[in-house]
């Protein structure tokens, strides 16, 4: 495996968290680059079933060394508790470091989340609520913490004291417990960005793993209803410290349908019993916030968008099974705006609603699917679906999974 860089396709949710656990056996160092406590990672394999927010999901292969990079944002009571659960159930976490650059989501960070979202009313963006776009905000306007300095929690203290946070910010702000990160994270803290060249100067295997989907990326998402983070390929680079020429390969993740937690436009969503079939079938509900997703049909120009923004080599489709049995199944090939044919998806928020997809029926299956390890196992007409979502988007599709267990999964390349 050279270095590769594994990204969300969608809206988030598409699965990364098994995918990285399987890619991640062959790698020698995993870095998490995005994102905070709003990620949820599903990973279900031979030591039991998982939820990870921060720790990536390689954390499962004994031999890999595990970074959260400096692209990140850290709540240090997720971190510790992660870590804690991880060690109960018997996985070694002495392979793991977080950037001693990335930021530290503070409690207040929360309590501003929420009342920006209260304050926006109908227009609230549907944010999970871990304080994600206040601290890049304070990363932004230079004012933030940054987990190394929890190295000096004397001078940290000192700093909170001075700063100049939203009225009552300290309000119950117990000192104590930087003191108790400072102690219990302390010995992971490392320049993990100097680690990671390091680690590819000398030629290791390095997985660098996404948080969230390209559709909610700040950059090229569907802006305002976006994460604050870099979730694309390019942000693979600015969050891990390694630089584009060290990455050789990009390989994204979609689900076979789609799904979106929080507002925002979605051309595809099923708002009537289909969708609430897929919900059902899918299990389709966050792993971090529990709300129910929005599901709807497999969206091909937006996925087809999502392979040109991350310069994509290869496709894992996920959670083929769940299709079994649906009634009528249905791709979008393009939209139409105002009369007119589009083939990209909106990327400004202010056309919602009006971009209205064009679909092609695709024949369904009843079969079950589940655990299907064989290309020739499948339904002809699941095949067939598969090929024509590749068609459409334009890049081969290497693994298809067919359940949530790291061995139900498909290699086809
Ligand atoms: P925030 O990241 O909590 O600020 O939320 C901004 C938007 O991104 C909301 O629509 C969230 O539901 C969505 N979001 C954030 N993290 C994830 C994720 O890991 N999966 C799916 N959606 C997410």
């Amino acid at each position: 495996m050279p270095t590769l860089v594994v990204v969300g396709l969608q809206f988030g949710d598409e699965g990364k968290g098994k995918i990285v656990d399987l890619l991640a056996e062959t790698a020698d160092l995993v870095v998490r680059y995005n994102g905070g406590a709003n990620a949820g990672h599903t990973v279900a394999n031979d030591k039991g079933t998982f939820k990870l927010h921060l720790v990536p999901s390689g954390i499962f292969n004994a031999r890999a060394r595990c970074f959260l990079g400096n692209g990140a944002v850290i709540d240090p009571e997720v971190l510790i508790q992660e870590l804690a659960g991880l060690s109960a159930a018997g996985i070694a976490t002495d392979r793991f470091r977080v950037s001693s650059r990335a930021h530290v989501v503070m409690p207040w960070h929360k309590t501003a989340d929420a009342a920006a979202e209260a304050a926006k009313g109908k227009a609230a963006i549907g944010t999970t609520g871990r304080g994600i776009g206040p601290c890049y905000m304070d990363k932004v306007s230079r004012v933030g913490i940054r987990i190394g300095e929890l190295l000096d929690p004397d001078s940290l203290c000192a700093k909170i004291m001075r700063m100049n946070g939203p009225p009552g910010f300290l309000n119950g702000f117990d000192f104590n417990s930087v003191r108790r990160w400072a102690a219990t994270l302390g010995p992971a803290i490392a320049d993990t960005d100097a680690l990671a060249r390091e680690s590819a100067a000398g030629g290791e295997r390095i997985l660098l793993e996404a948080a969230q989907g390209t559709m909610i990326d700040l950059e090229v998402g569907t802006y305002p209803f976006v994460t604050s983070s870099y979730a694309t390929a390019a942000g693979a680079c600015i969050g891990s410290g390694l630089p584009p020429g060290a990455i050789d390969e990009v390989v994204g993740v979609a689900k076979a349908y789609i799904t979106r937690v929080g507002n925002g436009p979605m051309p595809t969503e099923l708002d009537d019993e289909v969708g609430a079939a897929l919900r059902r079938a899918g299990n389709e509900f966050g792993t971090t916030t529990g709300r129910p997703r929005r599901c709807g049909w497999f969206d091909a120009p937006l996925v087809r968008y999502a392979a040109e923004v991350n310069g994509l080599h290869g496709i894992i489709l996920t959670k083929l099974d769940v299709l079994s049995g649906m009634q009528t199944l249905r791709i979008a090939t393009a939209y139409e705006f105002d009369g007119q044919l589009r083939g990209r998806p909106m990327v400004n928020a202010e056309p919602y609603g009006r971009y209205l997809p064009v679909y092609e029926e695709c024949e369904p299956w009843d079969e079950p699917i589940a655990g299907i390890t064989d290309w020739n196992d499948l339904p002809a007409a699941a095949q067939r679906y598969v090929e024509r979502i590749e068609e459409l988007v334009g890049v081969p599709i290497d693994m298809v999974a067919t359940g949530p267990r790291r061995e139900d999964i498909i290699k086809r390349y």
